[in-house]
């Protein structure tokens, strides 16, 4: 009735084929759980007589200590090996070396348009921006430069439709600005330009500074000392600054400005072509006729206008001598920055 060997056997055999913790859980309430197999012998035990109890009472107890410390035994061994186990499969080398990403910098041409902007905003000038696609008319007709001027051949322009172009200057801001607002107004106005041209020094796309300054009484000596002191900041205090006479429809009188070859210190060289001299920008009083085209009285008001190629400045500020080294993207070249 009370077969505690056979009892005893079996638990041993079902023991020895439990591999997992889970089933270890399941193998103690089978044994020793309230409904467990052990449990309901010891609830016949009250049913024996006296003596009978007592010795088979001795047996069933100790199959419950020894399947209850069996049972622990087991268990503990088991949650090492499942714990070793699990140590190895989620191992994690952290010797490895990590991944690298690498900082980006800002373009050498960010740079400049954004020292440029710094020093003019320090002499007062806002910043202004127009469309790079543009109308006909704002790039050329109201620049005083009609559609059969000959000085449309100085720009080599991408046509979009008959009027509307690529822009090949900032200039057609000037226009913008001053149909929008009333004098006095100084601002620069930086940007993409583009020009159907390519080799060392030109690229089709480059980058243009504007400027724009109309009062009562501006004078070519006012455009001397903004450029001066524009050019003595962006380069040094020491580089030599020469105007020189030169033509642009919407300026009169118009000049083009000379910085001291920073390559020969003004002693000739390949560069400067022996001259001494590197031409960095073109400038101007405002033509009065532009000024008719804005709706602004001549009589009463000046101004003075620049414009410069950011390329050329930040190739002469670096003595880079391959305009197209600015967008090709060697990182070897653009880290130097
Ligand atoms: N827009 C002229 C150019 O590209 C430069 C310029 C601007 C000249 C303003 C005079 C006044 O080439």
């Amino acid at each position: 009735m009370l077969d505690i060997t056979s009892l005893k056997k079996t638990f041993l055999d079902e023991l020895n084929s439990v591999t997992k913790l889970a089933e270890i859980q399941q193998l103690r309430v089978k044994y020793l759980g309230k409904k467990g197999l052990l449990t309901s012998k010891l609830k016949l035990l009250s049913a024996l007589p006296p003596e009978e109890r007592r010795s088979l009472g001795r047996s069933v107890n100790e199959l419950k200590d020894l399947i209850e410390t069996e049972i622990d035994l087991k268990e503990s061994l088991l949650g090492e090996k499942e714990r070793k186990e699990r140590l190895v499969s989620e191992a994690i080398d952290i010797t490895l070396t990590g991944k690298y990403t690498p900082f980006g910098r800002e373009h050498p041409i960010n740079k400049v348009l954004a020292e440029i902007a710094d020093i003019f905003v320090t002499m007062g000038f806002g910043v202004e921006e127009g469309p790079e696609v543009e109308l006909d008319y704002y790039n050329f007709e109201a620049l005083n430069i009609p559609k059969d001027h000959p000085a449309r051949d100085m720009q080599d322009t991408f046509y979009i439709t008959e009027d509307v172009i690529l822009r090949t200057h900032t200039s057609p801001v000037q226009i913008r600005v001053m149909e929008k607002v009333k004098p006095p107004l100084r601002f620069i106005a930086q940007g993409k330009v583009y020009r159907c041209d390519a080799d060392i020094s030109h690229t089709p796309m480059f980058h243009q500074v504007e400027g724009l300054m109309v009062d009562t009484d501006i004078s070519f000596s006012d455009l001397k000392g903004v450029l001066e002191a524009f050019i003595h900041r962006i380069f040094t205090p020491e580089t030599p600054v020469r105007f020189r006479p030169s033509f642009f429809p919407f300026t009169e009188p118009s000049a083009e400005v000379d910085i001291g070859c920073i390559f020969c210190d003004g002693r000739g060289c390949r560069v400067c072509k022996g001259s001494g001299w590197l031409e960095i920008l073109g400038a101007g009083m405002v033509n009065p006729r532009v000024f008719e085209m804005v709706g602004y009285d001549p009589e009463i008001y000046t101004g003075f206008a620049f414009g410069m190629g950011v390329e050329r400045i930040t190739m002469l500020k670096y003595s880079i001598d391959d305009i197209r080294l600015f967008y090709e993207n060697d990182l070897r070249f653009l880290r130097q920055f």
